[in-house]
């Protein structure tokens, strides 16, 4: 079978639809019509890799795929993974003028103990959670003594991967001030590109792990934030008022949610109180 073949096999409505539900009930993903081009654009490269001609083939292989690779597989190029450091930065000046502000206080005063937990639910290649890292560093003094970790998760082992070795080009670290860049990633190689790697404390505050948020949570312990930012985009209202009332449960009284931009509770029934557009807080 020539590539020129399998590079143009085509999608029909049928097994779009196919795709559509399984990806739906995996995940949580509802992908809508308009993203027909886009998923075939994406699962091409999975047909070519495996050397399939058409759809149904891949609908099949997917259907009896009992150890689970090809279906990580198709999730991760499925998945929109779109991320950057500090991206919607009044997340982060909140997070540190209040929330950690406001925890490193009362901890001072003995009031509560010096234990922090942040959630980064769709982490993707690991921007959200080292800048959740470099704020929780500049905003606690002594942190060394606390008992604090950030958890960071997503469905696609791809990024995760990525998140892992905390290494990014110039272009991805542009967007941290340039004092951050130099207290926080040491330069790891100059040319032909220059590579920067997140320093060492700051990935050790990190705990990268798969977890695809429509299963089961095995954490144990409440969180004090969660940041769930442009991953409830994608699913639709029902998924998201379930995930909304898991994140409520399994935060800390007066814990902290933080939501995409483009995103909103409001029309989902929950239990939050509003603080100001994209953060909530448990009552
Ligand atoms: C657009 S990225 C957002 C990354 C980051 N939170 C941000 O705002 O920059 C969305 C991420 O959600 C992940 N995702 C989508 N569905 C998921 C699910 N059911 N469970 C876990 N992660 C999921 C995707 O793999 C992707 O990495």
């Amino acid at each position: 079978m020539g590539s020129a073949t399998l590079q143009s096999a085509e999608l029909t409505e049928a097994q779009f639809g196919k795709i559509k539900t399984l990806v739906k009930s995996l995940c949580g993903i509802s992908l809508g019509s308009g993203k027909k081009e886009l998923v075939k654009a994406r699962l091409n490269k999975r047909l070519r890799a495996l050397g399939l001609a058409d759809y149904d083939k891949y609908i099949n292989l997917l259907r009896h795929d009992q150890t689970g690779n090809e279906l990580t597989s198709m999730l991760d190029a499925i998945s929109t993974n779109l991320t950057s450091f500090f991206r919607e930065a009044d997340h982060f000046d909140y997070l540190g003028q209040k929330v950690l502000k406001r925890m490193a206080a009362d901890t001072a005063a003995g009031k509560t103990p010096n234990r922090l937990r942040i959630w980064s639910a769709g982490c993707s290649s690991g921007e959200e959670p080292y800048s959740i890292a470099i704020t929780v560093c500049n905003s606690i003094p002594n942190l060394k003594a606390w008992d604090a970790a950030i958890l960071a998760t997503d469905l696609s082992t791809r990024v995760l991967n990525r998140a892992k070795e905390g290494v990014y080009t110039a272009e991805r670290v542009k967007t941290v001030n340039p004092q951050l860049r130099s207290r926080c990633f040491n330069c790891i190689q100059s040319r032909p590109d220059r590579l920067y790697q997140v320093n060492e404390t700051l990935r050790s505050l990190v705990h990268f792990s798969r977890l695809n948020l429509m299963g089961d949570w095995p954490m144990r312990g409440l969180f004090d934030a969660i940041f769930c930012r442009n991953v409830m985009i994608y699913f639709d209202k029902p998924t998201q008022g379930r995930l909304v009332e898991r994140f409520w449960e399994i935060l800390a009284p007066s814990g902290t949610l933080f939501i995409g931009h483009s995103e909103s509770l409001t029309s989902l029934r929950h239990h939050f109180r509003y603080i100001q557009p994209t953060v909530y807080e448990k009552a």
